[in-house]
C-alpha cells in the first residue's frame, strides 16, 4: 500500500495533497502537519472496492492514472492524494456541468488534468493527450457498453504492465437481465484482452455494482 493511503480499523484514509481542503464533507484527521482524509465507501466506488476486499490497490505514489468518468471529482481527489506530486491523473468526463465543479478542484491540485471529452472515442482522447500513457486506468461511466469502452482505452493508453479497474454498473448495461448475468457478459468481453486478477462485489455500498481488476500484458 502507498504511504499516502492507510487503513485505520475498517476505514481508509488518504494523506491530503491540500491541507485544510474538504472536497465532499469528508472527515479529516490531523497528525501534526499531516492531514488524512477519510475515504467514504458510500461516496466512492474505489473506496467501496477497498472496503469490500480488493486485494491489490494498484495506484501508488508517482502513478500515471487515466480516470474515465471523473464527475465532480470525489474519487479522483483521493487518487490525487495517493499519487502525490510525482504522479499525474487525467480526469475525463462528458458532462460540462460536472466538469465545471471539477475544474474548481483542479485549481488547487497540480497533479490533476481535467478533460471534457467522450471516453467512448479514444482516438479523440489521443489527440488531446499526445503521447500520454498510464500505469492504471480507472473507469466509472454509466454507459451501456462499459466493458467495450474500458477495453479500447486500456489498449490505447495502458503501459506494458498497466492495471485497469473497471466499475460495472449493471443496470446501465442491461436492466432486463440479472446483475450477475450482466457481470458475466462484461467479464467475458474483458477476458478476451486482459488477465482478470479479481472481481469485487460492491453491493454492500452500491447496489448492483461490481469492480473488475485486470492487468495488461500477461495473456
Ligand atoms: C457515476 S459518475 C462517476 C463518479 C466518480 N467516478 C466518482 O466516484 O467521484 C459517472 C460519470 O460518468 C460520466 N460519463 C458518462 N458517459 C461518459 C462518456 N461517454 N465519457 C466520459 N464520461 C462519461 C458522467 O457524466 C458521470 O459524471
Amino acid at each position: 500500500m502507498s504511504s499516502f493511503l492507510r487503513k485505520d480499523g475498517k476505514n481508509y484514509f488518504t494523506r491530503s495533497f491540500v491541507n485544510g481542503q474538504r472536497v465532499y464533507g469528508e472527515r479529516i484527521v490531523t497528525e501534526g502537519k499531516i492531514e488524512w482524509r477519510e475515504w467514504n465507501p458510500y461516496r466512492s466506488k474505489l473506496a467501496a472496492a477497498l472496503c469490500s476486499g480488493l486485494l491489490d490497490f494498484p495506484i501508488r505514489e508517482g502513478s500515471a492514472v487515466l480516470y474515465l468518468g471523473s464527475a465532480e471529482g470525489t474519487s479522483i481527489s483521493h487518487v490525487s492524494d495517493v499519487i502525490g506530486e510525482k504522479g499525474v491523473v487525467v480526469g475525463v468526463d462528458i458532462s460540462p456541468k460536472a466538469m465545471a465543479t471539477f475544474s474548481k478542484l483542479v485549481e488547487s491540485r497540480s497533479n490533476i488534468i481535467p478533460l471534457l471529452a467522450d471516453a467512448n472515442q479514444p482516438s479523440l482522447l489521443r489527440n488531446e493527450l499526445g503521447d500520454f500513457s498510464c500505469d492504471v486506468l480507472v473507469q466509472d461511466v454509466s454507459q451501456r457498453n462499459q466493458a467495450d469502452i474500458f477495453v479500447k482505452n486500456l489498449r490505447e493508453f495502458g503501459k506494458k504492465n498497466a492495471h485497469g479497474l473497471l466499475v460495472i454498473k449493471a443496470r446501465s448495461v442491461d436492466s432486463s437481465i440479472s446483475p450477475k448475468k450482466v457481470l458475466e457478459n462484461e467479464l467475458a468481453l474483458v477476458k478476451r484482452s486482459f488477465s482478470v486478477l479479481q472481481v469485487v462485489d460492491l453491493n454492500a455500498f452500491e447496489s448492483d455494482h461490481f469492480l473488475i481488476h485486470v492487468v495488461v500484458g500477461e495473456k
